[in-house]
């Protein structure tokens, strides 16, 4: 069955289509993807291989995997998605492991455009003295979020927040972290059919430049990062000297930039000045 689909799927063009064969096998049988291996010589009755047939159908279509199945891995725990949210992806993880070196004990951590959690929710859980907030324009990505803060058992150390980048939070945080839209519009018509079709527009783009996000978030940063607190970004593909640019700019110092396991500037780190 795996290889049946795997052959259909490579010959739409889908990128590494033995792995989302089985991947979307385990899911049809309710199974984790190991078990698909070790049980190959169970029979499929025929609920399931009709839920086989229509994953690989929605995969057929560009749909991916984690919005077929409804959750995605991220830094090691799952974390579900909709319609309503970025898919997480894996370099944004550079953001948490950077972050979390960055934070103090008992630190109040501020995630701004939480999306799904993904970011805030690891850091809650790997730092169970660490206290959070999430802000996001987008009410069912709030929800969301709420919703793995829950599943992850870090609900009673966060609050979540709905407002645009300029609204008042109570601070001071010890830690912000971004990961903000940032495609430039010219970009947005080039992207991946995967992207442009299944990620919400709003999570992808500010328009113009792609760099208003950063702008307005450096804006409102005095009125919520202690002096001496750090902030980090996310950034697309040669966005780096423009955002640290920018966090220069806001009077940030220490800047770092960190690149992805790709090796691509990714994310940077500053500092307020104490
Ligand atoms: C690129 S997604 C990141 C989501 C999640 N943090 C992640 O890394 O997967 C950006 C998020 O910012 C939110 N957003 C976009 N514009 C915003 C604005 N003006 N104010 C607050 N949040 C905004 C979107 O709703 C979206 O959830």
């Amino acid at each position: 069955m795996i290889r049946e689909a795997a052959q259909r799927l490579a010959a739409a063009g889908v990128e590494n289509a033995p792995r989302d064969a089985r991947l979307l096998l385990a899911h049809a049988l309710g199974a984790e993807p190991v078990e698909v291996i070790m049980r190959e010589n169970d029979s499929v009755d025929i609920v399931m291989l009709t839920a086989f047939e229509e994953a690989i159908q929605r995969r057929l279509c560009g749909e991916p995997v984690s919005r077929i199945r409804g959750w995605r891995e991220f830094y090691g725990r799952r974390f579900a998605v909709t319609p309503a949210v970025l898919d997480p992806r894996p370099e944004t993880e550079l953001l948490v492991e950077q972050g979390l070196k960055r934070l103090d004990q008992a630190g109040r951590v501020l995630d701004l455009g939480i999306g799904s959690g993904c970011i805030l929710v690891s850091i809650l859980a790997e730092r169970p003295d660490a206290v959070g907030m999430g802000l996001d324009i987008s009410p069912a990505a709030l929800a969301l979020a709420r919703h793995n803060a829950n599943a992850l058992g870090v609900a009673g150390r966060a609050t979540f927040i709905e407002g645009g980048w300029g609204h008042a939070l109570p601070g001071p945080f010890d830690l912000a972290l971004s990961n903000p839209p940032y495609i430039s519009e010219a970009e947005m018509a080039g992207l991946a059919k995967d992207v442009r079709a299944y990620d919400p527009h709003i999570a992808l783009t500010p328009g113009g430049d792609g760099l208003d996000s950063y702008r307005a978030i450096l804006r409102a940063m005095p009125a919520w990062l202690r002096p001496g607190g750090c902030i980090g970004f996310e950034f697309g593909i040669e966005q780096a000297g423009a955002v640290t640019m920018l966090m220069r700019q806001a009077g940030l110092t220490n800047i770092d930039v960190h690149r992805d396991l790709a090796g691509i500037q990714r994310a940077a780190f500053g500092r307020r000045a104490p």
